[in-house]
């Protein structure tokens, strides 16, 4: 028999994600979930889907779609991202753009490219689950990257000792977990502190088409860029995906960075998987020219309405003590219990007593802290369902 000491020793810093295992909850009948960050079905361009897979394979495309392609990506897609970019406040090449297969492949070559073990990564405390994951399996050091807050490169520096701090990774606009934004004063401080301590910025971009209200804010890249005039000198690297507003079956995302970057990343692509699926690139591309421009203000119409309901049902049912973020956009509402609750145990009572489900708080926390939150997503279920959710889960913390 194979025995587990013949694995790499990577492999024993990495555990099964509990949002993986609690999506299985899903299917139960009679759960309300508030678990997993997934967009809802119902609002997919399935119609504009169809019409593209068809155009794939029903024309002299058909060669191309079901063939391997290069690594870098389709290029009619690169132009258009680089398009999309411009409109946000990136310009960009073709050259420094690559599709990745989500921007979760994006981060695991990020940390490839960076992290040996024992390399510092700056991350929030809380950060995307994924994000750890993914950064886990190239063995770093975590420290906790405090934006707006009062930690200098010198402490960075100090708490990482003989260890060098290779990048701060953040999803500035309504992050996951906690809804959060970063305002302009913390982007630029943040590109202050990378200077200062010569790291490169992760700037993960999942949700930043999904605003709800205010004034959207230029992305760190963009910022970085109005400083240097040219991407080739930026330090930040812009991941983008499709999955939270076109598809996340399609498993299409992005990165832009400076080509001496990307060209790194297309090595690694051609080592891992060569290129992300030719078919689902040329639809992303098809559906994205025909209707992302309407798409993204139908999705904020409907998500908004969403997060509203919550806010107003927690507001509502919420016991006093229990206090929680106000996003201007994305899926998460974060929530903080008073001390000694703990996110596991409510949602073991919560699941067996009222048949709600959520995302302890935890498992966002390198170091495990953070017992007493937890994690409420809005976007997968109707303004109804959202209501009645919330008022359940209320009933169990009073209880
Ligand atoms: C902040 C963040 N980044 C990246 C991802 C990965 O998304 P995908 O690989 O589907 O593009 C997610 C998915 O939930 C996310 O929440």
């Amino acid at each position: 028999m194979l025995t587990k000491d013949l694995f790499a020793t990577r492999m024993s810093r990495m555990k099964a994600s509990e949002i993986r295992e609690l999506l299985k909850l899903l299917d139960q009948p009679g759960i309300i979930s508030f678990a997993g960050g997934i967009p809802d079905p119902a609002l997919f361009p399935t119609e504009a889907f169809a019409d593209a897979f068809q155009n794939a394979l029903g024309t002299e495309k058909q060669a191309q779609a079901l063939q391997y392609s290069v690594s870098e990506g389709y290029a009619p897609l690169r132009e258009w991202l680089a398009d999309h970019m411009r409109h946000i406040g990136i310009e960009c090449g073709l050259d420094n753009i690559l599709i990745t297969s989500g921007s979760q492949q994006a981060l695991d070559y990020l940390g490839k490219l960076y992290l040996s073990p024992g390399d510092t990564a700056l991350v929030g405390w809380p950060t995307y689950l994924g994000a750890l994951a993914a950064f886990n399996a190239y063995e770093p050091r975590f420290d906790k990257l405090s934006i707006n807050g009062n930690r200098g490169a010198a402490e960075y520096a100090a708490a990482a000792g003989e260890s060098l701090v290779k990048f701060a990774y953040l999803s500035p606009d309504f992050a996951n977990p906690t809804g959060e934004t970063v305002d302009l004063r913390g982007r630029e401080a943040l590109l202050d502190l990378a200077e200062d301590l010569n790291c490169a910025v992760i700037e993960d971009g999942a949700y930043q088409a999904l605003r709800y209200e205010g004034e959207p804010i230029p992305p760190v890249l963009a910022l970085e860029l109005a400083r240097k005039g040219s991407i080739e000198d930026c330090r930040t690297i812009y991941c983008g995906s499709f999955s939270k507003t076109l598809s996340p079956g399609l498993r299409v995302g992005w990165v832009v960075a400076a080509k001496q970057v990307i060209s790194q990343l297309v090595l690694m692509k051609q080592a891992a998987d060569l290129h992300s699926a030719t078919i689902n690139q040329m639809a992303i591309n098809d559906v994205a020219r025909a209707c992302f421009d309407t798409h993204i203000p139908m999705l904020r119409r409907v998500y908004g309405a969403r997060r509203d309901a919550m806010l107003d049902a927690l507001v509502e049912h919420m016991p006093k003590g229990v206090e929680w973020t106000k996003p201007e956009g994305g899926m998460f509402v974060w929530v903080t219990l008073p001390k000694g609750i703990v996110g596991s145990d409510l949602l073991a009572r919560a699941l067996d007593t009222v048949k709600v489900a959520f995302v302890p708080g935890q498992a966002f926390f390198p170091d495990g802290s953070g017992a007493n939150t937890i994690r409420l997503s809005f976007s997968n279920s109707d303004e109804a369902t959202i209501q009645e959710g919330v008022r359940r889960l209320g009933e169990v913390l009073r209880a």
